[in-house]
């Protein structure tokens, strides 16, 4: 069950939780464009590998951060934030676990209907949903750059408005996601109640 957000600040997992998905995510995209630059040769097989098995560690970690966000408070945000960029960055939050969950299923669509056993790591091969399909195919790498597309856009707007709290308003809000600091030491200067 949800717990009450009264806890000013994120708390150790979901920092992690958050940071290891920030990283893995740069690092997916770097990867991919990598494979994009490549012409079709081992090369590029192994690099869109690593690509799959990547994505698919995405898709857990997203799974498993949403249950905790289901499960433990949401720290609120500070009374003088207004209500429409507190509505923007409630979207944009939805959005991007959107993006996260859809850019993997889409992927690994497209992967199976292109007739490729998708595998993590070489560790274990996924189950096939699809059966190669030239037109699935298509379609999903459409869909599948699409969502990229979308991703930039809402990884900007997120980025955007942890600066404008980090740099601008210095509330304190950019601060409680950072690991290895304390949630009481950047919201208590505004009396803010710290709990857990
Ligand atoms: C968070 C997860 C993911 C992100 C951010 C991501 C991102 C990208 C990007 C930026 C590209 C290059 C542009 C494009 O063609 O769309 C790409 C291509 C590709 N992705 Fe992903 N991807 C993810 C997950 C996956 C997964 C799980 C798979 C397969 C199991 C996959 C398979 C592919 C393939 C095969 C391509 C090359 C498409 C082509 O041949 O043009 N992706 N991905």
């Amino acid at each position: 069950m949800r717990t009450v957000a009264s806890d000013p600040g994120y708390g150790t997992v979901a920092r992690l939780l958050h940071w290891g998905v920030a990283l893995l995510v740069i690092a997916q995209i770097m990867i991919a464009l990598r494979a994009w630059t490549l012409p079709v040769s081992d090369a590029k097989l192994s690099v869109l590998m690593q690509h799959r098995s990547l994505g698919l560690t995405i898709l857990v970690l997203i799974v498993i951060r949403l249950g905790w966000r289901w499960t433990h408070a949401v720290p609120p945000l500070p009374r003088a934030v207004g209500a429409a960029p507190r509505a923007l960055a409630r979207f944009n939050q939805y959005l991007l676990y959107a993006l996260l969950l859809l850019l993997p299923i889409s992927g690994l669509i497209m992967s199976q209907a292109a007739g490729v056993v998708v595998s993590w790591f070489g560790i274990f091969d996924l189950p096939n949903v699809v059966d190669t399909d030239p037109t699935l195919l298509g379609r999903m790498k459409f869909v599948h750059l699409l969502l990229n597309t979308v991703l930039f856009a809402a990884i900007a707007l997120h980025l955007g408005g942890a600066l404008r709290h980090g740099l601008w308003l210095k509330d304190g809000v950019f601060q409680r996601m950072l690991i290895g600091r304390s949630a009481t030491r950047s919201n208590d200067r505004r009396g803010a109640r710290r709990s857990v």
